[in-house]
């Protein structure tokens, strides 16, 4: 069976850390690894309306910079196919016939929508002539697991590189697929999510020691931000605040430094820019005895993390320039990825009998039927 790769992201604002190392990172390594047949990447823009309906320009900006995110991290046109959601028409076909397939009930039990209509205040039964809240869970953003499923369908993908999240709605998919093949035949494939595989990379805290970093919580390090900007927001994050004398014993747990060189400090890293110390664990050992300051792992993450964001940075630059070159990436892509959607859905529609014209013998049939009795 073809290897295939879908995922994708809302374009809701500029990707940062958290979504770097949940999941860009490793799709990165995925396209270059050449151990998959088809690799898309969706601009979920037609998701990120489910819960943006009053705002749609919000969206149309925010297309360019996830896109201008994916070139930079190191996505490659030419063996990546980048597209946006709305302009696979084919993903909404196959949603509504998916709907037919899952309760009410189902979506009500899915974590990550539940957790999401907490934090929107999509509050139900909302004051009425109350104009200061929203007023209920809009259809489209309850249905979003459905649409996904189409996405991930649709593409036939085998592997859903994402964070801890998107879990459900994986499951979701493969619950559908389960039932449609069960009642239509053997038609759609099962994907598998693929998680990051250090821990840390599952959940990155925000700056402020957050749980997570978040655009509304405004605790973010952005792909796009420049070498200045890091080494301000290194500077002010949040350890351990009882860590007030360099000679003070200091914790690891919780302190967000400590978490990011976690997620992204390599041995050679250390060996360059803390010669020391032969290992995080050593250098964790130092500053839970006490003796390290903040500063000083606060530099060597500084430097860490440039490491990182400097090729990113060049490369936006190098496509910031190209606005226009950008957005024929896309459509390319788009019209690529509509192509292969447009084949399953083929696929569901004789699947579902509902391919009326090309089935001659449900014609033939029936005409015969009436013939008789004329
Ligand atoms: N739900 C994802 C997010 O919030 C975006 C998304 C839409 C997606 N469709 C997908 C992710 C399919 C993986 C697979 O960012």
């Amino acid at each position: 069976m073809e290897k295939i790769i879908l995922t994708g992201d809302r374009p809701t604002g500029r990707l940062h850390l958290g979504h770097y190392v949940g999941s860009l990172r490793r799709r990165v390594e995925l396209q270059n690894s050449g151990q998959y047949d088809k690799i898309f990447i969706m601009i979920a823009d037609a998701q990120a309306l489910t819960d943006n309906a009053d705002n749609p320009e919000k969206i149309r900006q925010n297309i360019i910079e996830v896109a201008l995110d994916y070139l930079s991290a190191g996505l490659d046109p030419a063996r990546s196919t980048l597209f946006i959601q709305s302009q696979v028409p084919e993903l909404c076909e196959l949603a509504f016939y998916y709907m037919n397939l899952v309760t009410v009930q189902r979506l009500q039990r899915n974590p990550t929508v539940k957790a999401e209509i907490q934090l929107r205040g999509f509050a139900e039964g909302a004051a009425e002539g109350d104009t200061t809240q929203r007023q209920g869970i809009p259809v489209g953003f309850f249905t979003y697991p459905i649409s996904q499923a189409s996405d991930i369908t649709a593409f036939k993908a085998t592997t859903v590189p994402a964070g801890e999240d998107q879990e459900p709605m994986i499951e979701q998919t493969r619950e559908i697929v389960h039932k449609f093949n069960a009642v239509y035949g053997p038609t759609l494939v099962e994907p598998q999510i693929l998680l990051p595989e250090n821990s840390v990379c599952l959940r990155l805290p925000g700056t402020d020691g957050k749980a997570k970093m978040s655009k509304s919580l405004g605790n973010c390090i952005y792909l796009s931000d420049t070498a200045d900007e890091v080494k301000k927001k290194v500077m002010s994050m949040y350890t351990d605040p009882d860590h007030l004398r360099v000679d003070d014993p200091g914790k690891i747990e919780g302190n967000t430094v400590f978490t990011y060189l976690d997620a992204f400090c390599t041995p050679e890293q250390l060996t360059k820019y803390a010669p020391d110390y032969a290992s995080l664990d050593e250098l964790k050992a130092h500053y839970r005895r006490g003796g390290l300051g903040d500063v000083k792992v606060k530099r060597l993450l500084i430097a860490v993390l440039n490491e990182v964001l400097d090729p990113i940075r060049e490369r936006r630059h190098y496509y910031e320039g190209r606005i226009e070159e950008v957005y024929k990436v896309l459509e390319a892509g788009s019209a690529k990825a509509r192509e292969a959607a447009a084949a399953t859905l083929a696929e569901v529609r004789n699947a579902m009998r509902i391919n009326y014209f090309e089935d001659k013998e449900l014609i033939a049939e029936q005409a015969r039927h009436y013939a008789a009795r004329q």
